[in-house]
């Protein structure tokens, strides 16, 4: 039995480390080792990383992959993917070859609205709120003028600020529900200030109200936080093209386009479709999210929101066949940055922006839509024509062969053995095993 620990961050790193090891694990000498190769062996990087959260204790690699060959809006791309799932860069950089050849993706950004609130408590009449926020309002912008300063400065700032009122939904429960601009930042510490001020703001307002009871002074502060759901941060992302050049052999092509139109249909109706669909979409859309240094757990909770939009959850893409042409889009709720953060202190994020030409915010909205559709695309096409387990076991059967300690030899002689064979876990395992006898 492990027991509790009193001031673990108070702990040097190999203190941590120590403790971790004799407390949770089986052989404590094996598990440091095991930390400590993943140590950078510069320390200016490793205290980087140290640093980034708290009690670091080791570094989590992800392969950091590249998808080229993308064409968007007629700049070609080669797309940085950071992710732990085999066959996902070869399937967007599939997909991407594939829609090169055929004029490349296009793209429009249809709104970069950024959304925060102040949930609070009022008991009162509702009327009164109203015009106390009216004349309260030119007291909110005023106060967070040092804070958005900046941002006005570039172009941006506060769009709106409206009370609304929800107490239909829960007594006394109102808001102030505050629209910004965030330019290049995804503006998450520039909304939650500015939401910390107006709040602030609010209450002391409401106490020097003459016309409030005492009741009504006592404006209740729930609490203020930005929205990570952004319905009107809107990105389309397209691809089209004759649906005779949709396959080599263009006898196959309209039942090809037919298939795809059908697995998207069912994708729209079908939620558990929907889901693993979309799943399929968010592979590419987090990898390029983690490797820009992005925050993937909120474009993740948006996008399944904005998914849901209509009561029922449904597909993110949609498909048409129109006068011979096939076309293919998304549109996506997309909140991101491309300053601040980690953008300006991870080497590697740096690179990644660098890779993809220093793109603005609204750049990177579009080139992440892009890796989404693309990614769909080759799922979807994959499922409606080989299936995925095809492309999805060679790689399975290479990891596992990578397990095993399989020489380059060997794995050529099993590769070749498998092409005819299932490549089943226990199956590799004895393949391999025969071998070396
Ligand atoms: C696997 O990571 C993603 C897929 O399941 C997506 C899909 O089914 O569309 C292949």
């Amino acid at each position: 039995m492990t027991t509790p620990i009193a001031g673990f961050s108070k702990l040097t790193k190999e203190e941590k480390i120590e403790w971790i090891v004799t407390n949770y694990t089986q052989d404590p000498a094996a598990a440091k080792t095991v930390l400590k190769r993943y140590w950078n062996a510069d320390s200016e990087v490793q205290k980087l990383h140290d640093e980034f959260i708290e009690n670091t204790i080791t570094n989590y690699y992800l392969p950091f992959g590249i998808a080229p060959n993308f064409l968007i809006n007629d700049i070609l791309y080669a797309i940085p993917m950071a992710i732990e799932e085999s066959s996902v860069v070869a399937a967007a950089s599939k997909a991407a070859k594939f829609w090169l050849e055929r004029g490349g993706f296009k793209t429009t950004i249809l709104g970069t609205e950024k959304i925060g609130q102040v949930h609070f408590i009022y008991q009162g009449a509702t009327e009164k709120l109203q015009e106390f926020f009216e004349l309260a309002k030119p007291k909110l912008i005023a106060e967070v003028a040092a804070i958005t300063k900046n941002m006005e400065q570039r172009g941006g700032g506060i769009s709106k600020i409206e009370l609304r009122d929800k107490t239909s939904q829960l007594e006394n429960y109102y808001q102030l529900h505050c629209t910004f601009e965030t330019l290049d930042a995804m503006g998450a510490n520039f909304i939650n200030s500015c939401l910390e001020q107006f709040a602030a703001t609010l209450k002391k307002e409401a106490q020097t109200y003459t016309l409030f009871s005492e009741q009504e002074k006592d404006i209740e502060i729930v609490m203020s936080i930005l929205s990570n759901y952004v319905p009107n941060c809107l990105v389309r992302a397209e691809v089209s093209c004759p649906v005779s050049e949709l396959t080599s052999d263009a006898q196959k092509a309209t039942a090809f386009a037919k298939k795809m139109i059908q697995a998207i249909t069912i994708a729209k109706v079908e939620p558990h479709r929907a889901v693993t669909h979309n799943k399929g979409i968010m592979n590419g859309i987090d990898a390029v999210i983690l490797a820009t240094g992005n925050d993937f757990r909120a474009v993740e909770a948006g996008v399944h929101a904005y998914a849901a939009r209509n009561g029922s959850y449904t597909s993110l893409t949609d498909a048409s066949i129109e006068n011979g042409i096939f076309k293919f889009w998304i549109e996506i709720p997309l909140a991101l940055g491309t300053v601040g953060g980690l953008t300006s202190l991870h080497p590697l994020v740096k690179l990644a922006l660098e890779i993809l030409h220093k793109p603005s915010a609204k750049e990177l909205m579009k080139i992440v839509a892009v890796a989404g559709l693309a990614q769909n695309f080759a799922a979807v096409r994959s499922l409606v024509t080989t299936g995925i387990q095809e492309g999805h076991m060679k790689m399975h059967l290479l990891n596992i062969l990578n397990q095993l300690g399989a020489t380059n030899q060997e794995k050529k002689t099993l590769t070749i053995h498998f092409k005819n064979n299932a490549a089943t876990h226990n199956a590799v395992v004895e393949a391999f095993e025969n071998l070396r006898k």
